[in-house]
């Protein structure tokens, strides 16, 4: 029997934080997973371990691994893609220093294993957009795309030289109807969800056609635990592995929760488009990403496509929020 692990998350209270901490305190038990962010919780939201840490102050990082005898991080805090580009120095700060903080505490002997997220933004628009795959060259055209990049070197860098065992998905744009992102420019994909719930309609920050590699939440946390659980000998790529769920417009995502709200007997919604800067963001980013070695070298296999998505968003959304329309 595996002993139970002792986890460390950082960035809890965000996008992803949020279900993967209660999907690993489901699989390890409560008392294994301890929380962090640099902002409290609102206290119904609160996790049974919880502990304020800026990733920036190193000091408090490394005690908080010791005092917990934590052997594993999933290192979370970030800026993403639109809010980055604001303040580009405090971004780069966030995303590379928080994230060699937790490399060199794992160098030291603090953690035995960490996960690190990167993204779809590390490539810019001189790269194949569909089916990107793993190896194509890095020009990211934001501050939060530079970031994870040099990230993915760190961590390349830090398993050659001192053996860390430090694992890294590329995500795409993550929609799930448990938590609401923050900052990114493929939040457009849950938005629509919650406002055309709320009003009736929904008006778009990216263009109809802006199609962009995209993941169901429910894959995106399995992908994570697949891959941190996978022996050792599997994870032949240490700077990151391309992930792709599906792929969708906001057209298309539109037209299927039309499709979806008809079958339910609810008014048609209406849908706008006005793009505004994070078009060009978007339109930077790939359509699709080969994942093949995800697929061979640890078996990833997503389950979402975008009928089955849109179904689940609308089935767990409805039981909870009062439909207006
Ligand atoms: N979801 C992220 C963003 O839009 C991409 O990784 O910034």
């Amino acid at each position: 029997m595996t002993a139970t692990p002792r986890i460390l998350i950082t960035g809890a209270n965000g996008q992803i934080g949020t279900v993967l901490a209660a999907a690993l305190r489901a699989a390890h038990g409560a008392d294994a997973v301890l929380c962090t962010d640099i902002v409290a919780p609102p206290p119904a939201a609160r996790p049974s371990r919880f502990a304020l840490l800026d990733v920036l102050d190193a000091v408090r990082l490394r005690a908080l691994l010791a005092e917990h005898r934590i052997d594993t991080v999933y290192h979370l805090s970030a800026v993403l893609s639109a809010r980055g580009e604001a303040d580009p120095r405090h971004t780069w700060d966030v995303n590379v220093t928080g994230l060699l903080n937790v490399l060199e505490a794992a160098r030291e002997g603090l953690a035995d294993k960490v996960f690190f997220p990167s993204t779809i933004a590390v490539f810019g628009s001189n790269v194949p957009p569909d089916g990107t795959p793993d190896d194509a060259v890095l020009n990211p055209g934001t501050v939060y795309g530079m970031s994870k990049a040099a990230g993915e070197n760190w961590c390349a860098y830090y398993h050659a030289r001192w053996g860390v065992d430090v694992r890294s998905l590329r995500y795409p744009g993550v929609v799930g109807h448990q938590s609401q992102p923050g900052g990114g420019t493929t939040d457009y994909a849950v938005e629509i969800f919650h406002q055309v719930l709320a009003s009736g309609s929904y008006e778009c920050f990216l263009a109809a056609d802006q199609t962009l590699p995209m993941i169901y939440m429910d894959d995106a946390i399995r992908a994570t635990l697949e891959i941190m659980a996978a022996p050792v000998a599997r994870i032949r790529r240490r700077t990151s592995y391309n992930l792709q769920g599906l792929s969708f417009s906001p057209a298309e995502i539109a037209a299927e929760i039309a499709a979806a709200m008809k079958r339910r007997g609810l008014a048609a919604p209406e849908f706008s488009y006005r793009p505004d800067f994070r078009q060009a963001i978007a339109a930077s980013w790939p359509h699709s990403l080969d994942d093949r070695n995800a697929r061979q070298d640890w078996g990833w296999q997503p389950r979402f496509g975008l009928r089955e998505l849109v179904t689940d968003m609308l089935e767990h959304l409805l039981a909870r929020i009062p439909c207006h329309i």
